[in-house]
Formats: C-alpha cells, structure tokens, sequence
C-alpha cells in the first residue's frame, strides 16, 4: 500500500512528545502504523505550582526535545535513513501555550529546512484539537483494539459529535467527515480538566487532581449534596463551571465537617451531567451517527459509563480512544497532519479544519 511517513511534535501544554507514524488509505479509509513514538511528561515539574507554569514548560521542553529525538532516530545511519525516507514534520501550532508552542514549532522548522538527510521536508502546522478529535482512530492500529470499527467502515462514523474535554479545552465539534467540521460550542470560562484539579485542590489531593478526585469520588454518594449544573438548560452549547467549582467552595466554607468523598462525588456527578446533556442534545438537534470523546478527562470512568448509557439509548455508535491517546501526544498530531494534507490536496490548497473554527494567531507562521 502506498504509505506516507510522518514526523509529529507535539509541545502545546506539558507533554513532550515526538512520533514517526505511517499513513495511509486516505480519508476513505484511513490507516495507521504506530512505528515509534516517545513522550516526557513534566507533570512532576508543574505539581508544587498547582497548575503547568508555560515558561518553565518551553524549557523543558527544549530540553526533552533533542532527547526524545535521539530515542526515535538513533545513530547517524539510522537518522539518515529515516530521514531519506519521511514525507512531511507535523507540528502542533495552537491552541495551548505560546511559550511551549514556539519550542516545537522552533524544532520543527530546523528539521524540516535542514533535515540531516539533506534537501528540504514539507512542515505541516495543525490544530491540537484536531489531534484529540482523530485520536480515536489511534487504536484501530492494530495494537489494542478497544474499538471495533474495520479501517472500510471509518466514513460511517460520520457526521459525529465530538467532545473534547482536557485541562485546557472543552469544546463540541459537529464533525460531518474527516474533511470538515465546525465548532458548536466551548467553555466560556474553565475547561472541565481544570475544573476537576481546582476542586481537588480544594479537597487538599494533588495536581493533577483529576485522576484523584475520581478516586474520592468512588466512595461517595453522587446525589449527596446538589451543586448546579451551569448551563445546562441554556440553548446554545456553551459551558462553564467556574461556577461549579465556586459553589464547591462555599460549600466547603460553609460545611467544614462535609464528608469530602460526597463532595467529590456531588461535583463529578454535575460537571459530567452537564457535558452528557449537551452531548446527546447535539446528537438529537443534527443527523449523527456517533459520539467521539477524547482529552484527558476522557479517561473518567463516570463520564465514559454515562456516554455509554446515553448513545446506546440513542442507539448512536460510542467512539473513545485507549488512554495512552486521549492525553496530549504526538501520534495524534502526526495523524491530523495526514489528514490536513489530504485535505489540502482534495481542495487545491486550503487546510482549514472546518468552516467556523478558526486556529489560534500562531496559525498564520510563515512555516
Ligand atoms: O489532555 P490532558 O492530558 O492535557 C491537557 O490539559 O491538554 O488533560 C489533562 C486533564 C487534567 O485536568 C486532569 O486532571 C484531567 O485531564 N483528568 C481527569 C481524569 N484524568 C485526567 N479528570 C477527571 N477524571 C479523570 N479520571
Ligand atoms: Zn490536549
């Protein structure tokens, strides 16, 4: 089969992450071949501060790239030969935080104008989101197949609501196929992710808290204590939940012998409620055939469980990629960069990944 090989960087947050992925079966039936990928996470880094600080993220950054490099590509013989043969550098180029952003965008363009095997690569610039949102393509791979879609049967995923939902993001996408999509809504304050970590910070767990306060929450009563649900009921697919999270804390102000667990379990149960509400009243308001979730808070076991519930009531196919790919990584933006070159090619030139979404300022680098 006629394959392309990819280099994809990602460095939009606080992973580091580098790639070398082989596509092919264009947007009909895409297919791809993990051939190596490497990832540092600076979580530990971040942790004392309660949240990712972007300029000490750029320098780890710097740092991590050349070594995650050297992991992928070896010795000299070895770089060059894969070098001769690497059709396109994929680097995310927005959203996330601009000081990280520049270190991969930076290394990218090095190694696409000067690649050791000499001549020059095309670099390719795309949107993180549009990384999470093909994520669940990652496991039809081959590897671990929690999804059973045949790589023939991809195009019938589609149109698909997408909810993207990570510490930076939460957004709904109305993907119609791999070619377009456009965004229905967003926060309009805190992403979820973020949301979980403030309130585990105020129930004293450490960042990240996501992970933690789902732990917490398993030994507690959801329907304890009725925190909002904001924006629910509003007509648009907006959220927000700085709300939330501030009603969590009076009423940790207000309760200070509240048994923790409850309100652990209280608040996972509104955030997710409310992201299940606009999800499946998406599905209802335009034709889809199914749900693709992806991001870090993917990895929530409650909210899985509950989209699992509410599609098959739909009776709308359910799509979530394995863990190691719902976090930040390169082999999802190695991935969005094949589908930006098909895209390009099929409309003689325009990478725009949907008609309403617009990429961030670093969007237009003369890259
Ligand atoms: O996608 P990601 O790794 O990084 C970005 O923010 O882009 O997402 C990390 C976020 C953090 O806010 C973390 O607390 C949250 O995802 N998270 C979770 C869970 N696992 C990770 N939130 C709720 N429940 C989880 N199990
Ligand atoms: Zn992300």
């Amino acid at each position: 089969m006629n394959h392309k090989l990819f280099l994809g960087i990602e460095t939009s947050c606080d992973e580091t992450a580098i790639a070398l992925i082989e596509a092919s079966g264009g947007l009909k039936a895409p297919r791809f071949k993990i051939v190596q990928h490497e990832l540092a996470s600076q979580v530990k880094i971040h942790r004392p501060f309660g949240g990712v600080v972007p300029n000490l993220a750029k320098r780890e950054h710097l740092k991590n790239l050349p070594i995650l490099y050297r992991k992928i590509f070896g010795a000299e013989k070895k770089e060059i030969a894969l070098w001769k043969k690497i059709d396109a550098v994929v680097v995310t180029i927005g959203p996330g935080l601009e000081p990280a952003l520049w270190a991969g965008i930076e290394f990218a363009k090095t190694l696409a104008k000067n690649p050791p095997a000499g001549g020059k690569k095309p670099i390719i610039g795309v949107n993180h989101l549009e990384g999470h949102l093909y994520s669940f393509l990652l496991p039809i791979l081959g590897r671990r197949t929690s999804i059973k879609i045949r790589t023939s049967d991809v195009h019938k995923c589609f149109p698909a609501i997408a909810l993207i939902v990570s510490g930076g993001h939460t957004i709904l996408l109305y993907v119609k196929s791999l070619k377009e999509w456009e965004r229905l809504g967003e926060t309009r304050d805190d992403a979820v992710g973020e949301a979980f970590d403030k309130v585990a910070r105020l129930l004293g767990l450490p960042y990240p808290g996501g992970p933690e306060l789902e732990k917490m929450a398993r030994k507690g009563n959801p329907e304890a204590i009725s925190f909002p649900r904001p924006m629910a009921d509003s007509k648009d697919y907006d959220f927000s939940f700085s709300g939330l999270k501030t009603a969590v804390l009076y009423y940790l102000r207000d309760n200070p012998k509240a048994r923790k667990t409850d309100v652990a379990a209280s608040f996972q149960k509104a955030a997710i409620d409310v992201l299940v509400a606009k999800t499946i009243r998406a599905t209802r308001e335009f034709p889809t055939e199914s749900v693709i979730l992806s991001g870090g808070v993917a990895a929530n076991k409650l909210l899985r469980e509950e989209l699992t519930k509410a599609t098959r009531k739909e009776n709308i196919r359910f799509l979530v990629s394995d863990a190691e790919y719902n976090t930040d990584n390169a082999v999802m933006i190695a991935a969005a960069g094949y589908f930006t070159m098909l895209r390009k090619s099929s409309q003689g030139g325009s990478a725009s990944g949907g008609k309403k979404y617009k990429l961030s300022a670093q969007g237009n680098l003369d890259i």
